[in-house]
């Protein structure tokens, strides 16, 4: 193994890394057991309360482990998690779009591995949040809520919630009640033509009239400006596109897929690590950071395209996807840094707000370990 054909490194042992990844994760669930790691500052996790949208992937990295090794400390864990995030789920204003990624790694995931009957309960109860959140007249799932005094977002979607589809696609699948599903293509239908543009990139966040449904404008959110490209927003349309097709068998959502996995891949750089935006100014050195949870997400998404795609295409997929991994263990991985608790350096968060820049996040570590997992035979939670 050596270089691939973008002339990047190739060189992955999936055990090995898989083997120092859970390592690493069992000195920090030894540190912050069932809470919630988000964003690391000086290498040590900081974290957050469950309302945050990141609660899921912690426990989603705990049920991969528990899945792979039988360990009952994880499962443990996991559960525990999944009980604390009781308290946001009864808390309707602080509720929002990200209910997918909160309850599909914690509660969905459980009752797909054990059949308990509470988390199925739980993770419907979080389905028929996120579809209550559907604009009938704009065909959108509403972003957010107004988090401060007199804030108007009720018109915004965001491509991040492509993500949160499956909790939808499986709350159709687990009641025989197809309305979940008809929320979700209801908003994917208008993703794919508001925010998905001709050569492969996506848009962040689109307003539309709340009241008559009518497009507005676009924000530029977490992507430089409204015409950029932001990275992780890609691997989030590129991810959530594969599974709607997984979900739905939809022709044209394994086209859209396709065709924003071709930009994301076609625009890495080099070291193959992307940038936290795809169009930044070549000229001002001072944002030039690296987004390896774009990177790590992208991945898991291109192992996924490789097992839905035909077969004559699904090498090329499986190819990148194994590229991109390799690529942010080479340039990422701190396996080196014990002071270091994430598994991926060089995320950034939100550079438009300056938040969590170069640092690990919890969200970039589960997808490499999603990844891996893929790449070792077994399947994602999403
Ligand atoms: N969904 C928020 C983010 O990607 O940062």
């Amino acid at each position: 193994m050596g270089e691939g054909e973008l002339g990047r490194t190739t060189a992955l042992d999936p055990d090995n890394i898989w083997a120092r990844a859970v390592d690493k994760v069992r000195r920090l669930a030894d540190r912050v057991g069932a809470r919630f790691p988000h964003a690391t500052e000086g290498g040590v996790y900081r974290c957050e309360e469950p309302h945050w949208w990141t609660a899921g992937f912690w426990p989603g990295m705990l049920w991969l482990i528990w899945r792979d090794s039988g360990e009952a400390r994880w499962r443990d864990l996991a559960r525990a998690c999944e009980e604390a995030l009781d308290e946001p789920l009864s808390q309707f204003e602080r509720l929002d779009h990200d209910a997918g990624f909160m309850w599909t790694l914690t509660s969905v995931t459980q009752f797909k591995l054990l059949g308990t009957p509470a988390s199925r309960r739980r993770a419907l109860t979080a389905a028929s949040h996120l579809a209550g959140r559907f604009n009938v007249q704009g065909r959108y799932i509403r972003a957010w809520n107004p988090w401060r005094e007199g804030e108007d977002n009720a018109g915004l979607a965001i491509i991040d919630c492509l993500m949160n589809l499956p909790l939808l696609y499986w709350a159709s699948e687990t009641t025989g009640d197809p309305r979940f599903r008809h929320v979700a293509l209801a908003h994917t239908e208008t993703t794919l033509a508001h925010f998905l543009r001709a050569d492969g990139s996506v848009r962040h966040i689109v307003r539309f009239d709340p009241e008559s449904g009518a497009f507005a404008d676009v924000l530029g959110g977490q992507g430089y400006n409204p015409d950029s490209a932001w990275a992780r927003g890609t691997a989030w349309a590129m991810y959530g596109l594969a599974l709607g097709y997984r979900y739905t068998g939809r022709g044209e959502l394994l086209q859209a897929a396709k065709r924003v996995a071709h930009f994301f891949v076609a625009s890495l750089p080099e070291d193959g690590v992307p940038e936290w935006d795809f169009r930044l100014p070549p000229d001002d050195g001072s944002i030039r950071f690296k987004d390896s949870s774009a990177g790590a997400c992208a991945a898991s998404a291109l192992l996924e395209l490789a097992e839905l795609v035909p077969a004559a295409e699904a090498p090329a997929y499986r190819r990148w996807g194994r590229e991109l991994l390799a690529s942010l263990n080479a340039h990422c991985g701190a396996w080196d840094r014990r002071e270091e608790e994430g598994l991926l350096l060089h995320g950034t968060g939100h550079w438009p707000e300056r938040r969590n820049v170069d640092v690990s996040l919890i969200y970039g570590d589960y997808f490499f370990l999603e990844a891996l997992a893929k790449l070792r035979g077994q399947t994602g939670l999403f």
